[in-house]
């Protein structure tokens, strides 16, 4: 059996046991203790979930917890057979563990498009969010423009990102340990960053943290970044880290990168020319996370 076929059926035994709801409602409560200094999530809010995915875990949670939540997706479309059934029996399974209703998870706020394109007005929003998505997103740059126009002057942004330079980050390891505690058989770690022996299997942009820190910093204030996962600290041997000596030690193993950040209020706008020479901010980049 491929290692990718079981994988589903771990993924699925590992939702019907609610350990899927575990981890979503943990981030969830993560994410209001992240942007408590600046919005106050108890009360609703306009929310846009950048890639919410088939499950649509967060949207889920974010609807339950009160808010008027947009979802945009390529996955968004209508579809008939057994996947959109067999995602449906998921999404039900996900609510009763994560003790929502099961109207929180149905589509009537979801929208199929590109989130480099986004079908909504100037300024329709009090906070972006979006999990595990970012690293998939082909044009970084055009969706972070997008965001900073859909949302309010202050707006919020809080984004999770699947670093590619972390030990799963190549999607071509198992996608149901997170974080990731043991490989395939024969499967080096970072195997991606080595020659890459196998193949991706979803599309990936491979940028590297700098490389968010400093598009997301082009166009917001960015407030706190942090690892909220990590892995492959006990494989990253002294041998290994000179071999991979071009990445570092904090990249190498964050699995999970978290970056708050808001947009300019009106007053401190910058035009396009200004927002291509921002710096990234003195001492963001070096702080340890
Ligand atoms: C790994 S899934 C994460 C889904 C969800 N946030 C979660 O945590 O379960 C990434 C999602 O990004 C979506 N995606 C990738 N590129 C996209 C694009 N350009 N526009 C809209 N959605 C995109 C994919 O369709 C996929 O559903």
């Amino acid at each position: 059996m491929s290692p990718l076929v079981s994988d589903y059926l771990v993924y699925l035994v590992q939702l019907a046991a609610g350990k899927r709801a575990a981890m979503e409602s943990g981030l969830a409560r993560q994410r209001v203790a992240d942007l408590a200094p600046w919005i106050d999530l108890r009360r609703p809010r306009r929310i846009l979930d950048l890639g919410n995915g088939s499950l649509r875990p967060q949207y889920g949670l974010l609807r339950a917890a009160g808010h008027q939540v947009v979802g945009i997706d390529l996955v968004n479309r209508p579809a008939r057979g057994w996947k959109p059934a067999a995602y449906g029996a998921l999404r039900r399974a996900f609510a009763a563990h994560a003790g929502i209703g099961a109207t929180a998870m149905a589509a009537d706020g979801l929208l199929c498009g590109d989130v480099s394109r986004l079908p909504f007005a100037d300024a329709s929003f009090d906070l972006v969010v979006s999990s595990a998505a970012f690293e998939h997103f082909l044009d970084v740059p055009a969706v972070l423009a997008e965001t900073r126009r859909v949302l309010r002057p202050e707006g919020m942004l809080w984004v999770g990102i699947h670093l590619f330079t972390c030990p799963s980050g190549g999607h071509n390891v198992s996608f149901t340990q997170y974080p990731l505690r043991s490989l395939p058989r024969g499967v080096e770690p970072w195997d991606h960053l080595r020659g890459q022996r196998r193949p991706f299997t979803v599309p990936l942009n491979r940028w590297r943290k700098h490389q968010y820190l400093e598009a997301f910093a082009r166009e917001f204030e960015v407030l706190r970044y942090y690892c909220g996962t990590r892995e492959g600290e006990e494989w990253l041997t002294p041998a290994l880290e000179a071999e991979l000596s071009a990445y570092s030690r904090d990249e190498l193993t964050c699995a999970n990168l978290v970056i708050v950040a808001r947009k300019r209020p009106l007053s401190t706008s910058l035009n396009a020319r200004q927002r291509a020479a921002v710096p990234t901010p003195a001492g963001l980049l070096g702080v340890p996370a």
